[in-house]
């Protein structure tokens, strides 16, 4: 790595995240790691250690992101949750991956095609993505699998795990599958980490799909602003949530370094148009990394040997910073991680995590951290 712009991966972390999920819920035979989008921003090399923390089975948004896994990965087995496009089939195959099905005409083709590969059944129970609305299809389908059109799933998405939504979109993906025996399907997955600590397991639940829970954050009851406890005063609505009973912590921390530092006088300008306004003489730092290694930078700040600085422009490539006396070439910049929380990141782009995560580009090389000993892994 030679322009010092980098995420900084703490993999002891993350294998230990899993390991308190698994102790606190220990009920699954399946802990299903969703690494979907370079694993949420923390890149591919994280599923090493996932596995190591317990995860046994991964799942990923296409046949790309499932391959590029395959390749590093060769046993664990891996869904590929949006349905793949038929030509893809036979790399599926040749991969070992497993794919959903959600519609009878696809799983008709596979039949007739006499495709051997495993699959799982998405039944769409109230979000209309993808997934099974009809219950006679749902059986033809589970009827018609074969130990080499092997039915080894069933899942859908839940928009919420609490309250009446929880309890309509529950109904709905029983109803779908009454005509079926959900016992006689290996792996039957319905939450996800928001939805796990909400509800009670159901008894035909076998799997649990992990997604931001394994990086480290789960829901935090006590974090609504004080706008949405307003509101739902106002509103009379309660907050159902359950307070999580989680010890988790963030993984993933963002460094840049200060490679130039200019005087600035009040009458010279900063930026394109002097995007800057600058009243008065100001010291700046140019630090290397802009819109391109993250989309999310705004007018906030970075934090550097023990204080916070704001950011004035930032660019493609380059972000400035006013700065002090205190700041000289070379120092390490934190652009979130340890001193200024993802949370709080995210707060200040006013995105959620899972955005500010996945923004984080190819260019910026990842560094996994495993008790000491560090990798560098370009995407
Ligand atoms: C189908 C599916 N399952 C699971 C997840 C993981 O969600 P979470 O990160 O909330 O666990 C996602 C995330 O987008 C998803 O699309």
């Amino acid at each position: 790595m030679y322009r010092k712009t980098y995420v900084e991966i703490d993999c002891e972390k993350l294998e230990n995240n899993i390991k308190e999920i698994k102790e606190k819920y220990n009920d699954y035979k399946y802990y299903i790691g969703v690494v979907k989008a370079n694993a949420y921003g923390h890149g591919i090399e994280s599923v090493k250690y996932m596995i190591k923390g317990g995860i046994n089975y991964l799942a990923v948004s296409s046949l790309e992101e499932a391959l590029k896994i395959r390749n590093i990965e060769k046993e664990v087995p891996i869904l590929i949750l949006e349905p793949i496009s038929y030509d893809g089939i036979k790399v599926a195959v040749e991969n070992n991956l497993t794919i959903t099905i959600d519609n009878k005409e696809y799983f008709d083709k596979l039949l007739k095609d006499k495709i051997n590969i495993k699959f799982h059944i998405k039944v769409d129970s109230g979000m209309n993505r993808f997934g099974f609305k009809n219950s006679e299809d749902i059986k033809y389908v589970f009827l018609n699998s074969t130990s080499s059109l092997y039915l080894e799933g069933i899942y859908t998405q839940l928009f919420s795990g609490v309250g009446e939504t929880y309890k309509k979109e529950l109904n709905k993906f029983k109803t779908l599958t009454n005509n079926i025996d959900l016992n006689k399907i290996e792996i039957v997955h319905l939450d996800r980490s928001l939805t796990l600590e909400q509800h009670d397991k159901n008894e035909f639940e076998t799997g649990i799909r992990l997604g931001i829970l394994m990086y480290g954050f789960n829901k935090q009851r006590y974090a609504l602003s004080w706008k949405r406890k307003l509101l739902n005063k106002i509103l009379n609505k309660k907050d159902n949530f359950v307070p999580s009973k989680l010890e988790l912590k963030t993984v993933l921390k963002f460094f840049t370094e200060v490679i130039e530092i200019k005087d600035v006088s009040k009458d010279e300008i900063i930026g394109y148009g002097g995007m800057y306004d600058n009243k008065e003489n100001v010291r700046i730092a140019i630090l290397p990394y802009g819109f391109a290694d993250f989309s999310f930078i705004n007018k906030s700040y970075v934090y550097i040997n023990g204080k916070k600085y704001n950011i004035v422009v930032n660019y493609m490539d380059i972000t400035a910073v006013i700065i002090d006396d205190d700041i000289k070439v070379g120092d390490k910049v934190e652009i979130f991680g340890e001193n200024i929380s993802i949370r709080e990141a995210s707060r200040l782009a006013n995105v959620n995590v899972y955005k500010l995560l996945t923004s984080i580009t190819y260019r910026v090389p990842r560094i996994y951290n495993y008790k000491g000993k560090k990798k560098e892994v370009e995407y």
